[in-house]
Formats: C-alpha cells, sequence, structure tokens
C-alpha cells in the first residue's frame, strides 16, 4: 500500500503537533501515515511516492533550520521534479518568509506545492490549525 510520508524538524514540539494532525487526517481517509523526524528520513523512500509533506518551523533569520532540514532539503530538491509537496510549520514573530520562500523553492524544482501554499502556524497549533492540518492530510492521502 502507497503510504504518505510526513517528515518534519522541530526543535519544541509545535511543528511535531501539526505533523501529527496531519496524520489524523492522512489516516482518516483510509491511507497509512509515516511520521519520519528528519534525521532519519531517507531521500529515495520519499521520492518513491507521488506526494509527501515537510515541515520545519521559522528559524534563523526566516530560514529552514540549518543543520539538518536545510541540508536535507538541498539533496532532496534535485530529485523532486513533478511531486506534489504539503509544506507545513510553525513560527514566533516573523511574517512567514520563510514558508514563501520554501514555497519558491518547490517551484523552482518543478515540484507543486499541496493546495498552493504551505500552512503555517504561530506557535502551538489550536483547534483552527488543528482542523487545518488533518484536512492537508485528507488532501495528501487522496493524492496517492
Ligand atoms: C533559533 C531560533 C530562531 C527563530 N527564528 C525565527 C524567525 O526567524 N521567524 C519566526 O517567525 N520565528 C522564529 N523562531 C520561532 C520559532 O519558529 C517558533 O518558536 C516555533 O513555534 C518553533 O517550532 P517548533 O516547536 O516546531 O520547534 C525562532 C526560534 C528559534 C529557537
Amino acid at each position: 500500500m502507497s503510504k504518505v510520508n510526513i517528515v518534519f524538524w522541530t526543535g519544541t514540539g509545535n511543528t511535531s503537533a501539526m505533523a501529527e494532525y496531519i496524520a489524523q487526517g492522512v489516516t482518516a481517509a483510509g491511507k497509512e501515515a509515516v511520521l519520519i523526524p528528519v534525521d532519519q528520513a531517507n531521500i529515495a523512500d520519499l521520492v518513491a511516492e507521488k506526494a509527501f509533506a515537510l515541515g520545519c518551523p521559522s528559524m534563523g533569520a526566516e530560514q529552514l533550520e540549518e543543520s539538518e532540514m536545510e541540508p536535507f532539503m538541498c539533496e532532496l530538491e534535485s530529485q523532486i521534479s513533478g511531486k506534489q509537496i504539503a509544506l507545513f510549520g510553525s513560527y514566533g514573530w516573523g511574517n512567514q518568509e520563510w514558508m514563501r520562500d520554501w514555497e519558491e523553492r518547490i517551484a523552482a524544482a518543478v515540484a507543486s506545492v499541496v493546495n498552493g501554499e504551505g500552512i503555517a502556524v504561530n506557535g502551538a497549533p489550536g483547534e483552527d490549525a488543528a482542523e487545518e492540518c488533518k484536512d492537508l492530510g485528507r488532501d495528501l492521502a487522496g493524492l496517492i
């Protein structure tokens, strides 16, 4: 059975909470969700599927986390042409620039962002954000 892989980095748990809600949406749609911390992710397994999710909070100065997520993204971006990728992550005080830049990187790699834009949540996901993440999981499940 095809799986929906959800690869993420989190420092304080907000982005992993989003990942878990996305996984709940996948499961509710009858597909298997696999939550994978980015340091355990395998690029070959990820690109074997048509669609998957990537999550990372805004770190540095509106950047992806630099020691694990950024190197992973650098390696991944040459291999995602034609893929549908759901983006998500938490942020603090910024203007969500990290998410806009991430969306542009996906487009430059000739891949698509599921639903056209990533889900950016301020701090911990509340009820509305949880529903948004579950909906994204259902959408992802429909793509594999
Ligand atoms: C080192 C560091 C840098 C950060 N840089 C930004 C930033 O540039 N913009 C922003 O909106 N939030 C920034 N944040 C806030 C985090 O994005 C925010 O706390 C987020 O909820 C963390 O998600 P997590 O719980 O998944 O780690 C930063 C946090 C840390 C620790």
